[in-house]
C-alpha cells in the first residue's frame, strides 16, 4: 500500500494563506458542479468572505476545521459545527467537506471523514448530522463509512448551475 500524499491537522487560527487554500478547494469543488451553498459563477473575494467568516468560528470556538495538505498546498477540508442549541450539547453538523479534484479518489475523503469522528470525540460529541446531494460522490462515502440515511428531500438544493436536487440526510451515533 502507498503511502498518503498528504497529511491532515486541525487549524485553530487561520491565517490569509490558509484562507487563500481553502478558496481555491471551495472554487474547485463548485465550478467541478458540487452543490455545496454556492451558485456560478463563484468569485474569488465570495469564496474569500466565506472563509473569513469561518475563520471567526473557529476562533470562537463554535466551529473545529480540518485541512488536508499536498504538495501543491491546502487540497481538502471539513468542519463540524459545534456551536448548537442548548439541547443538543452533545450533537455536531458537519459541513462543507471539500476535496479538491486533483486530491480525489485517493481515501482523503474517507481519511477526513475519520478525523472529523475523532474530533468530534475529543469536542465531546456523540452525534453528528450532515446532508448530501442524494446518491452523489459524497452520499456513497458516507454510507461506505457506515453513516446511518435519514431520508431524502426533494428539490432541497439548486446545482452550482441551476437545477434544483434532492438532498439525503445522514446522521452518525459514536457511542
Ligand atoms: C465527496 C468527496 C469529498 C470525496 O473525496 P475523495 O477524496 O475523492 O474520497 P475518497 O478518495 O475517500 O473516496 C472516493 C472514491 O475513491 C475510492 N478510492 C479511495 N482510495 C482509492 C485509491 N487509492 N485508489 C482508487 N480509488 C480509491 C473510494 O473507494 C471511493 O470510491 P466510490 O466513488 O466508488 O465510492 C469529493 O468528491 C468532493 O470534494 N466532492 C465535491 C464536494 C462535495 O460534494 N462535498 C460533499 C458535500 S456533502
Amino acid at each position: 500500500m502507498t503511502a498518503p500524499t498528504w497529511s491532515l491537522r486541525r487549524l485553530h487560527t487561520i491565517d490569509d494563506a490558509q484562507i487563500d487554500g481553502l478558496a481555491d478547494v471551495l472554487i474547485d469543488c463548485v465550478e467541478g458542479g458540487a452543490s455545496v451553498s454556492f451558485m456560478l459563477p463563484l468569485s474569488r473575494g465570495r469564496a474569500i468572505a466565506f472563509w473569513r467568516r469561518v475563520a471567526q468560528g473557529v476562533a470562537a470556538g463554535e466551529r473545529a476545521l480540518l485541512v488536508a495538505d499536498d504538495a501543491d498546498g491546502l487540497c481538502g477540508t471539513v468542519q463540524l459545527i459545534l456551536d448548537q442549541p442548548e439541547n443538543q450539547p452533545h450533537r455536531a453538523d458537519l459541513a462543507k467537506m471539500l476535496v479538491h479534484r486533483r486530491a480525489r479518489r485517493q481515501g482523503l475523503g474517507a481519511a477526513l471523514m475519520r478525523a472529523a469522528e475523532a474530533t468530534a470525540r475529543e469536542c465531546g460529541k456523540t452525534l453528528l448530522v450532515l446532508d448530501a446531494v442524494t446518491g452523489g460522490d459524497a452520499a456513497r462515502l458516507y454510507e461506505s463509512l457506515g453513516w446511518e440515511r435519514v431520508g431524502s428531500i426533494p428539490g432541497y438544493a439548486l446545482m452550482p448551475e441551476g437545477g434544483l436536487c434532492s438532498t439525503t440526510v445522514y446522521y452518525r451515533n459514536l457511542v
